[in-house]
């Protein structure tokens, strides 16, 4: 593993590579690394012959200052974290740089004035609650594949609606980038893996798995039960539970939204045959003062 501070070194790094005909994966990060990240390398490790993990907090694609400070920064581990699983055998990729820019090395001209839009993908969800956010995304990972030039990027599937907008971004700019959609990695009791988590009261953080638990309760429902009944189900679950179950020591979830919504147009479906492209639900729920966010594909 090499650590890389400057664009230019990255590209003229990729350079090289490219001229000697190898495959170049990209997996963006914004660093506090934990298993989810993690597979997403491992996965890019054993598919190219040269992996570049961008470990950059971006500051564009923050809403508040406040959560853009609270962001944690772990920079030394997360090295440890890769080094460590570099180390294993059985990797296509020979080489893995770690870029980690300065907002100066990334943003040399200032805050960037360029701005995305993406339709409908953008006006659900997380779109109208983190104005700007998606286009702040759009922003960075454009400069990240100008830099790497990788023929593949890993995402995962816990941020569903940022792999739709990477989708869009793709065939807006044209770049010739396969799109690698990853499977969320959970912890043993079903919490999605999050740096957020760290925030959760152990009260909290034992009643957190609920919000998984539910979501595949409601795609067996979805065997026999109506679009609508399914989302009125699990979000009224969500909301009563502390009083049903009497855990969690008075916390409460606060769901935001649940949508059941086509798998790549984003667009909330009345029923499951109203589309071809599978169906998934997206919850943003929050807990103890922490906003987790999770998928269910039915
Ligand atoms: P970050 O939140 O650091 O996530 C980096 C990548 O890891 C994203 O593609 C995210 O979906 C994936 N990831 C996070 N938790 C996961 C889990 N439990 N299982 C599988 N994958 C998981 O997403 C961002 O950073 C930024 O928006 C970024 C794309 C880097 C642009 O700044």
């Amino acid at each position: 593993m090499k650590q890389i501070l400057k664009a230019a070194e990255l590209t003229s790094a990729v350079n090289t590579a490219r001229q000697e005909g190898k495959q170049i994966g990209l997996v963006p990060t914004m660093g506090a690394l934990h298993e989810g990240h993690l597979s997403l390398i491992e996965r890019a490790l054993k598919e190219n012959d040269l992996v570049v993990v961008s470990l950059f907090v971006n500051p564009i694609q923050f809403n508040n200052k406040e959560d853009l400070e609270k962001y944690p920064r772990t920079i030394d581990n997360d090295l440890r974290l890769i080094a460590n699983l570099v180390a294993q055998d059985g990797f296509r990729a020979t080489e893995l740089l770690a870029f980690t820019p300065t907002v100066e090395e990334m943003y040399p001209n200032g805050e960037p004035k360029e701005v995305y839009h993406f339709g409908p993908i953008e006006e659900v969800m997380e779109g109208p609650r983190r104005p700007g956010h998606f286009s702040g995304v759009a922003v960075v990972v454009r400069r990240l594949f100008d830099l790497a030039q990788p023929h593949r990027a890993y995402f995962g599937e816990k941020d569903y609606q940022q792999i739709a907008v990477i989708r869009n971004l793709l065939e807006q700019i044209k770049y010739p980038i396969e799109l690698v959609p990853c499977p969320i990695v959970r912890a043993d009791d079903g919490l999605a893996l999050s740096s957020r988590n760290m925030r959760l009261s152990p009260a909290a953080r034992q009643m957190a798995p609920a919000i998984n638990a539910t979501l595949e309760q409601a795609a067996e429902m979805a065997e026999y039960e109506d679009v609508d009944d399914v989302k009125e189900w699990v979000l009224d679950t969500l909301a009563s539970w502390h009083e049903v179950n009497e855990c969690g020591d008075g916390l409460q979830f606060e769901p935001e939204y649940f949508e059941i919504v086509d798998a790549i147009t984003l667009q909330p479906i009345e029923n499951w045959d109203s589309t071809d492209n599978g169906a998934v639900g997206c919850i943003a729920v929050w807990l103890d003062g922490v906003r987790l966010i999770d998928i269910v594909k039915f």
